[in-house]
């Protein structure tokens, strides 16, 4: 297909962003994906620290990632992605806005080192091991146990963090934020939280 649309359109609103993907993966949008204020808000705050390289644990299809990546062009912005399906998409939609600043790496998060990166989003990525419905496929194992293990995976990798570690959760039950985490704000009804390690 003739590349008529400039990249900024992809940029414009939720549903213009939507359309890099098939249906399918437009339908879970609403409910799986970051929309794009939360988004915006979420890599200002990340970029504003110290420090350049910002993981998104969980990445899906990369919404996060190249929102922020498209505003944000002086870092960079890295997804880990458990669904083999999910991260070819967000390679696919890299390729389709031209993308540079952003990295997608297809496994689990517990493979990845934190050291590697100074800054964290994460949008409840592991509540899908704690509903009956609603999960993006029935591709995986959910359990009670690998919540709480995947939870306090992170929390122990977000604690080893140095000072000044910026972090934002969207939707999160907050079992794997260390309290050495502050929070400093908390917007969209509560749901949207940045977070500051002392
Ligand atoms: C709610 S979606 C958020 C997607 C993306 N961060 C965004 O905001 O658009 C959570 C994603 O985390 C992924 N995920 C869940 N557990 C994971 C794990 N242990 N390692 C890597 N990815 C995981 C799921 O496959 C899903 O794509």
């Amino acid at each position: 297909m003739e590349n008529i649309t400039s990249n900024a359109t992809w940029y414009v609103n939720d549903a213009a962003f939507d359309w890099l993907y098939p249906e399918r993966i437009q339908q879970l949008s609403k409910r799986h994906w970051t929309p794009m204020e939360v988004a915006r808000k979420s890599a200002k705050f990340l970029t504003s620290g110290s420090g350049r390289r910002i993981l998104d644990i969980g990445s899906g299809v990369g919404k996060f990632c190249l929102i922020g990546g498209h505003q944000f062009p002086e870092a960079t912005f890295y997804g880990v992605e458990q669904r083999k399906e999910l991260y070819h998409f967000a390679q696919a939609a890299k390729k389709m806005t031209a993308t540079r600043n952003v990295e997608f790496i297809n496994g689990n998060f517990t493979q990845i080192d934190f050291e590697a990166f100074d800054h964290f989003y994460f949008y409840n990525s592991f509540f899908e091991n704690l509903v009956n419905e609603g999960q993006i496929d029935q591709e995986m194992e959910y359990s009670t146990g690998l919540y709480n293990y995947y939870s306090r995976y992170m929390f122990k990798g977000l604690d080893n963090r140095p000072g000044g570690t910026r972090l934002v959760t969207f939707h999160s039950l907050e079992d794997e934020i260390p309290p050495s985490y502050q929070l400093v704000d908390a917007t969209v009804d509560f749901l949207l939280k940045m977070w500051i390690k002392r």
